[in-house]
């Protein structure tokens, strides 16, 4: 990496982007497959409807799609762009992906890796590349969510194939030295809660001659105890917001908008009365689009932008939480 330093306190936000496949799968279609209703799926979680990748849309693809869409709000020239953060537990190549989508973009000058941390990827990704552009080794950012989930989830479990879809977003990001719009941060993790949700490696062994043995690559369907993480989510999302509220000096009054990762309308809506944040100021469309992992917290910022609700300055509390057990919190303004 060329040696530079730059003088900078803060980060400013500068532009969002966000894909999702064309194919939609209504709670009507799943109920035919599964022992499932729309009413039950709509009372149970919010959502009606999830888009499913086909060919064409795998992560890199819908990676690429919102980080060029986030690249041309910023009004950026891919050469000036230093850093490429991808939050994916579905690459499409396990060796990362986020170099495939730096060379889709052209963007020669920038290093770019994959960040693992399921349905907290992004918000971790988030505060990754902040940490990079605040220590002064990076001026321009691109920090993308996108998962493919739909290719690990198990058709025929109705208790969890209902909740997930396929989405992308991003958010460009850059350093300045005039203020700082990154507020402040918190992460936490509980591996000891960690087999409430998985994505388990298979464990088929082969042998490769007499006496050695491997393990070949592949993966178990999603497993999750939905009850559990309901009441972890419930519980510690509350908590580290208000913990980060109240270090940063912010009271929820100050709040315009609470953009928590979109798993569950109820986790929402619960989350919101614990911190006295009134519905209207909750964005959602869980209903349109499920849980896409770590697609779901920028594809909601970028769709608030588009809709005109976020406008420039808002101040915005947001939380991601999942398998990990890993959960965080950020309190940015815009723009
Ligand atoms: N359709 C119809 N019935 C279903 C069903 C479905 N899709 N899924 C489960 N059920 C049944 C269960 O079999 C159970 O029946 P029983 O009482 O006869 O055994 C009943 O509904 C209640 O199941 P339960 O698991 O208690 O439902 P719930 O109210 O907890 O809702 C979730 C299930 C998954 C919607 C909910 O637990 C949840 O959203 N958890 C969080 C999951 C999550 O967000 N994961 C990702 C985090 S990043």
């Amino acid at each position: 990496m060329e040696e530079k330093k730059f003088n900078q306190i803060g980060v400013s936000f500068k532009g969002s982007g966000s894909y999702v496949p064309d194919q939609i799968l209504t709670n009507q279609k799943i109920s035919k497959k599964v022992d499932t209703s729309d009413e039950w799926i709509k009372s149970r979680t919010g959502i009606s409807e999830r888009r499913i990748s086909s060919l064409g849309d795998n992560v890199t693809d819908m990676g690429y799609k919102a980080a060029l869409n986030a690249i041309e709000k910023a009004n950026w020239d891919v050469n000036t762009i230093d850093l490429i953060v991808l939050a994916t537990s579905t690459p499409h190549d396990l060796f990362g992906s986020a170099p495939s989508i730096q060379a889709k973009l052209g963007a020669s000058n920038a290093v770019a890796f994959d960040l693992t941390a399921a349905c907290s990827g992004f918000l971790f990704a988030l505060i990754t590349a902040s940490q990079f552009l605040k220590g002064g080794n990076f001026k321009r950012a691109v920090v993308i969510g996108a998962d493919q989930l739909s290719s690990f989830v198990d058709w025929n479990d109705r208790r969890s194939c209902i909740l997930f879809g396929d989405g992308a977003g991003a958010l460009a990001i850059e350093a300045t030295n005039e203020f700082d719009n990154f507020i402040g941060f918190n992460m936490r993790t509980d591996g000891e809660r960690g087999s409430f949700l998985n994505l388990p490696f298979k464990n088929d062994r082969d042998s490769i001659i007499d006496n050695i043995d491997f393990l070949r690559g592949g993966f178990s369907p999603i497993q999750m105890n939905g009850q559990e993480v309901y009441k972890f989510a419930v519980k510690e999302v509350p908590i580290i917001l208000k913990k980060l509220l109240k270090e940063t000096n912010y009271s929820s009054e100050r709040v315009d908008w609470l953009v928590l990762h979109q798993a569950n309308q109820r986790i929402l809506d619960s989350v919101g009365d614990k911190l006295k944040i009134p519905r209207e100021k909750i964005l959602s469309n869980l209903e349109k689009y499920g849980n896409t992992s770590a697609g779901t917290i920028p594809l909601m910022i970028d769709e608030a932008i588009k809709n005109n609700k976020i406008k420039q300055n808002d101040i915005i509390a947001t939380s991601g939480f999942g398998a990990g057990l890993s959960w965080g919190a950020a309190l940015i303004k815009w723009g």
